[in-house]
């Protein structure tokens, strides 16, 4: 019996891939597929698929070509299901010629010619996009439409700006460049707001009244009050608002909140969390607005803290030292945190350098997220017995940004809210802000 083997994402089947399964079960007399895992292909930058693994399998498997599906989890793994299914003959399209050469070392090896005119990335472009506005005026904007680029179902089509200084590779590009906030409104279906903390209440609120959707840079508001008000207008207008924060959509961050979770270094005593970076104020932009380290920094820093520990602390005590030359805003500030059974610091700084890292102690051991946490692609787990630490990699493509808007478009597109902040945390990030503006 002669084995034959292949390998795709196989998003959204189409008759391409079907060509492609005919011709590779014809090459023999039993044909196994291998559809890429949604992580798999994360790590090789895949992040647009629209479909999950199960779709995409139960799709394959639909087609009645294959006698076994299976699935194709890591680098490497090709060899290892040559030996172990004993493959004669392993095959792909012609768009990977030359590329599986290697493995003509345990089976025969055959490229098919690729079907013309059709793939499932021109079957999603053909869904239409979400156009999103941009807002602010931070360099920060730059890095963020960069990697839009990357997110097939997104747009980047008009900025909204006081202050164009920053952002000269933006106005370049787009034609829709305005300070008119309705204008760009009228123009869009979603906006990303990236401004002082303390406007992005009215934006949000603006933004919601014209029914469009919106991505916030965290904190949402300056009070717990003002989120609710938001979260419950973005409900009734049938809005997504989401906290803008890209380490929560993170793979490594999001891994780490579950193995907390579940126990791995026992009960959670404490989180300490640091974000320092050397900046002068002028690279904040707008002298009249209050943008010290809490303002850049806090909502990042505070993020670990309610989604490990809660929300429901019992007192935060807050520590500042003023920017060197700017005796009105914090130059570093220290938040230190006391719940029930447990504590948590937060350490954030434009003026001061330390150790950006993030700590997680626990009664069993702990975890150690090197810096710069809030972009990490890899934390350890530590133990007393230091032969059980285990390490953790989860590859981070570019600046982690597209990640966040991936799922900006899953949720507008099905209509669901975002479930990777969850709302108690949104308001307590803004309740803290509140709180330490007023210490
Ligand atoms: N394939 C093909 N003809 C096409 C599209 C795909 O023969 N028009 C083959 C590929 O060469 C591969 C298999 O189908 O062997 C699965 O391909 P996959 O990467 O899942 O499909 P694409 O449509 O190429 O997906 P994308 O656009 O996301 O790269």
């Amino acid at each position: 019996m002669v084995k034959v083997i292949t390998y795709g994402t196989y998003d959204l089947l189409h008759y391409g891939h079907i060509r492609l399964l005919e011709r590779a079960k014809a090459l023999g007399d039993y044909l196994i597929v291998g559809v890429t895992s949604d992580d798999y292909d994360k790590t090789r930058g895949k992040i647009n698929n629209q479909q999950s693994l199960m779709e995409r399998v139960a799709a394959v498997k639909a087609t009645g070509i294959a006698d076994e599906v299976i699935v194709e989890e890591y680098e490497g793994q090709k060899i290892d299901d040559i030996r172990r299914y004993g493959i004669d003959i392993f095959t792909v399209g012609s768009d990977w010629t030359g590329y599986f050469d290697y493995l003509n070392e345990y089976c025969e090896v055959v490229y098919l010619s690729r079907t013309k005119g059709i793939s499932s990335t021109e079957i999603r472009s053909s869904v239409s996009k979400v156009k999103l506005g941009l807002v602010g005026y931070s360099s920060f904007l730059n890095k963020f439409y960069r990697e839009s680029k990357y997110v097939n179902s997104i747009e980047i089509i008009g900025l909204c700006s006081s202050d164009l200084s920053k952002l000269k590779e933006i106005v370049n590009d787009i034609e829709l460049i305005t300070d008119d906030y309705e204008k760009l409104l009228d123009n869009v279906d979603a906006v990303y707001i990236h401004s002082h903390p303390k406007n992005h209440f009215d934006q949000c609120k603006e933004a919601l009244e014209h029914r469009k959707h919106v991505i916030c840079e965290s904190p949402l508001a300056l009070t717990e009050e003002q989120c609710e008000k938001l979260l419950n207008l973005a409900d009734k207008q049938k809005c997504v608002l989401m906290e803008g924060n890209r380490t929560a959509y993170l793979t490594a961050y999001s891994r780490l909140l579950l193995l907390l979770k579940a126990g791995k270094i026992g009960e959670i005593a404490s989180v300490d969390a640091t974000c320092t970076s050397l900046s002068t104020f002028e690279n904040y932009g707008d002298k009249s607005l209050k943008w010290g380290s809490l303002e850049a920094w806090g909502a990042t820093a505070l993020l670990p803290v309610f989604q490990i520990l809660g929300t429901d602390y019992n007192s935060v005590d807050v520590f500042s030292i003023p920017f060197k030359d700017y005796p009105y805003l914090d130059g570093f500030t220290k938040l230190n945190f006391l719940y029930k059974n447990s504590t948590a610091t937060v350490k954030v700084g434009m003026n001061i350098k330390s150790e950006s890292e993030l700590i997680v102690s626990g009664t069993k051991g702990y975890a150690y997220i090197p810096a710069p946490w809030w972009k990490t692609d890899y934390f350890e787990l530590r133990y007393e017995n230091s032969a059980e630490n285990k390490r953790y990699f989860y590859p981070v493509e570019g600046e982690g940004i597209r990640y966040e808007l991936v799922q900006l478009s899953t949720a507008i597109r099905g209509g669901k809210p975002d479930y990777y902040i969850g709302r108690d945390v949104t308001k307590c990030i803004a309740k803290t802000f509140n709180q330490a503006e007023d210490s």
